[in-house]
């Protein structure tokens, strides 16, 4: 099939785990014969230095032209005054709502030979497999924001339709899967939550009656899942609240460079990127894990493009890799740690022969 994704590497480690990404595909492409053409853009820091702004026009051109976009992140020291005009995060915010992209899927799998990395006990790792639903177009994100010398207020609001077409998506994948879906909120205190909760609740009964369906609070639901983690199968929330529980998530994976994602809206086309950050202090020496943007490659090629069998060997390729004790640095502190080119070729040096299993599953 012929593709055009767009590149948008950002800041900080952003182009060096892009890179890894699109060698991926690169790869992929040579070996199942698709076609993929590749267009980078600016975007965040980067094109604030450039061009002034965090989301030029151009970017979101192409981004609208694109089948898919694979991005690295955005944000850095430079551009973090207080008092700065742009931030480069304006620009992610920007795109993805220009784009449509209301659903925010980040799944969470351990992987048994990174259950050492994370600080959780592994007995309560084993087994984990769990996707948060973040919805990323509403909410105190993108309400009204006000500054005073003496205070200052951002708005959280949601409609009834934002609250419906991502619980759909939610519900839909639990429905995929083992049919258990878990609604975050914060409904003892804000009314923003008791319409979450009322909506899902409806949506839930009138549309997925085959759903089981079940609401916590934020609060406990940031214990639980460090507790009792093997308990959640889909967990549908608000932004922010999707935001931060799934940073908490990452540590049952072991490590924040471990964790994809993919921004969904209506149609095919999606923002696939690692759900770290630009991470600054690491930019520019070859050390990050690029495990995550290769997963989020992978990402972008089930939802976007359709190609389920080639999604499946990138998944397979970085499981194992990591098998194999491939660690980059955030994953190992016994052991001489990987590059981000090391950990990059042990994946396509994989795909051989994962991909022709995969094709034997098939
Ligand atoms: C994320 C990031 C972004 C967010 C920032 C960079 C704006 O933390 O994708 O999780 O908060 O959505
Ligand atoms: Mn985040």
């Amino acid at each position: 099939m012929h593709a055009n994704i767009l590149v948008l590497p950002g800041d900080g480690i952003g182009p060096e785990v892009t890179a890894a990404g699109v060698a991926v595909l690169r790869s992929v492409a040579e070996r199942y014969g698709h076609d993929f053409h590749f267009e980078e853009q600016l975007i965040g820091g980067a094109a604030i230095d450039a061009t002034g702004q965090p989301l030029p026009d151009a970017t979101l051109q192409a981004a609208q032209r694109a089948d898919a976009v694979l991005l690295g992140a955005v944000g850095g020291p430079k551009w973090s005054d207080p008092n700065a005009k742009v931030r480069p995060e304006q620009g992610l915010l920007a795109i993805r709502k220009a784009l449509g992209l209301f659903a925010n899927v980040r799944p969470v799998k351990p992987h048994s030979a990174t259950l050492g990395a994370s600080p959780i006990k592994a007995h309560l790792l084993q087994g984990v497999d769990l996707i948060v639903v973040r919805e990323l177009t509403g909410g105190i994100y993108f309400g009204d924001k006000t500054r005073s010398n003496s205070d200052a207020s951002d708005l959280c609001r949601y409609s009834v339709a934002e609250i419906e077409r991502v619980v759909r998506h939610a519900a839909q994948l639990a429905r995929s899967r083992s049919g258990k879906l878990t609604s975050v909120d914060k409904a003892n205190v804000l009314e923003t939550s008791r319409l979450w909760r009322d909506v899902t609740t409806r949506v839930v009964r009138d549309e997925f009656p085959d759903v089981q369906l079940e609401h916590q609070l934020v609060d406990s639901m940031a214990m639980h899942l460090l507790a009792k983690p093997r308990a959640y199968d889909v967990i549908v929330t608000e932004n922010m609240f999707g935001d931060i529980l799934t940073d908490e998530a990452s540590m049952l994976a072991g490590s924040l460079g471990l964790l994809p994602s993919a921004s969904l809206g209506a149609g095919t086309n999606g923002i696939y990127e690692p759900i770290h950050g630009s991470a600054p202090d690491i930019a520019g020496r070859g050390i990050a894990n690029p495990y995550a943007t290769i997963l989020s490659a992978a990402l972008l090629l089930r939802h976007s493009l359709g190609l389920e069998a080639e999604a499946q060997c990138v998944e397979k390729s970085v499981a194992e890799a990591l098998d194999a004790g491939v660690f980059t640095a955030d994953l190992t502190t016994t052991q001489p740690a990987a590059s981000t080119h090391a950990a990059t070729d042990a994946v396509l040096a994989r795909m051989d022969l994962a991909c022709a299993a995969v094709a034997l599953r098939d």
